[in-house]
């Protein structure tokens, strides 16, 4: 039996995110949205895209959650996208209003399934859907490291004139502008860009990806990237789904791992059926880890301000 992907939220980032789950064809896909048709449609149209895809996926869409019951997987992407000027924190209370009532609706339909967050600001909505859950921090986690990661291999590709592929790049902390990016692990075909690259190349680099999101806001002028992050999210349903165990940058529960606790930041981890499988602990200098906390200490913030008590 196909295993069952639920998406929550059919704008830019889910919709592209149930095309994406629905062409490979290993999972059914359920969309859902709060605006009446909407779902509907683009379910409809990504049902009929199977023929031409070769895939077999049953894909709908609905504004109700009965239809979600026992989904393996829910990826949360209902939330407001921010517009030019704002900040992904500026988000934060309006989409905690949406992301509690979803997150609500989704246990009681799916008690037993992983929640991918995807809705800024992604770490404060991340921790919100675990408390309101109470589902295990394996089974509640975020996606943004790896479109920053994404972000970062493809500037250092161009920059070098190489293969994305061959680009690793390792990004910690939070999705916002305190995300720390460590250059000495961000590696071409095993060789650090600390050894390929100047410093002020680097560090342009690096401060292009963290305002890579908001970069392309100021573009779009409507609302925010979602190609790549729609990828990314489809990425780590492919590792859970398929028990890859991939090592992928993910937005997880802290309890002590960096010698930080109680609060959701981006790090490496092993990402397989069971969700998130282990948290690696890279070595990190005393700055990075100090760059580290400080981002924490901004997600902290934001979950004061939702005070989930
Ligand atoms: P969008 O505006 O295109 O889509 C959001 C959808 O959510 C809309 O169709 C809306 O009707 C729906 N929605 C709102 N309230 C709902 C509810 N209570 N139940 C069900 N559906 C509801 O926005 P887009 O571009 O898809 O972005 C969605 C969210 O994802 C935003 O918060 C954005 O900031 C975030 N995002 C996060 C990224 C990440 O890396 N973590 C990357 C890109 C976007
Ligand atoms: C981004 O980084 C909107 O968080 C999203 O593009």
């Amino acid at each position: 039996m196909r295993k069952k992907v639920s998406v929550i939220g059919a704008g830019n980032v889910g919709g592209t995110l149930a095309q994406r789950v629905a062409e490979k064809g290993y999972a059914d896909v359920v969309l859902v949205d709060i605006i009446e048709g909407l779902p509907q449609g683009k379910g409809l149209d990504m049902l009929q895209t199977g023929p031409i895809t070769g895939s077999d996926a049953k894909v709908i869409g609905t504004n109700s959650y009965e239809e979600t019951a026992n989904s393996d997987i829910v990826a949360i992407t209902s939330g407001v996208p921010r517009k030019p000027g704002m900040s992904r924190d500026d988000l934060v209370l309006t989409n905690m209003n949406i992301v509690k009532s979803v997150t609500e609706q989704v246990v009681k339909y799916s008690p037993n399934c992983i929640i991918i967050m995807v809705a800024n600001p992604l770490d404060a909505m991340t921790q919100l859907a675990l408390h309101v859950s109470k589902l295990p921090r394996d089974r509640v986690f975020g996606q943004s490291g790896i479109l920053d990661t994404a972000r970062f291999r493809t500037f250092v590709a161009q920059e070098l004139d190489v293969s994305v592929e061959d680009v690793h790049a390792c990004i910690l902390g939070g999705h916002g502008d305190t995300m720390v990016a460590i250059p000495r692990l961000t590696t071409v075909g095993g060789i650090p860009i600390t050894e390929l690259l100047p410093q002020e190349t680097i560090s342009k680099i690096v401060d292009r990806t963290v305002k890579g999101g908001g970069e392309i806001v100021s573009l779009l002028k409507t609302g925010s990237a979602f190609y790549a992050p729609a990828a990314a999210t489809a990425q780590m349903i492919e590792s859970v789904l398929l028990d890859k165990k991939r090592i992928l940058p993910c937005a997880v529960y802290l309890d002590g791992e960096y010698g930080i606790k109680g609060v959701v930041v981006g790090v490496p981890a092993k990402l397989g059926k069971n969700g998130i499988e282990q948290v690696i602990e890279l070595k990190l200098t005393p700055e990075e880890s100090r760059a580290l906390r400080k981002s924490a200490e901004a997600v902290e913030e934001l979950v004061r301000v939702m005070r989930l008590g």
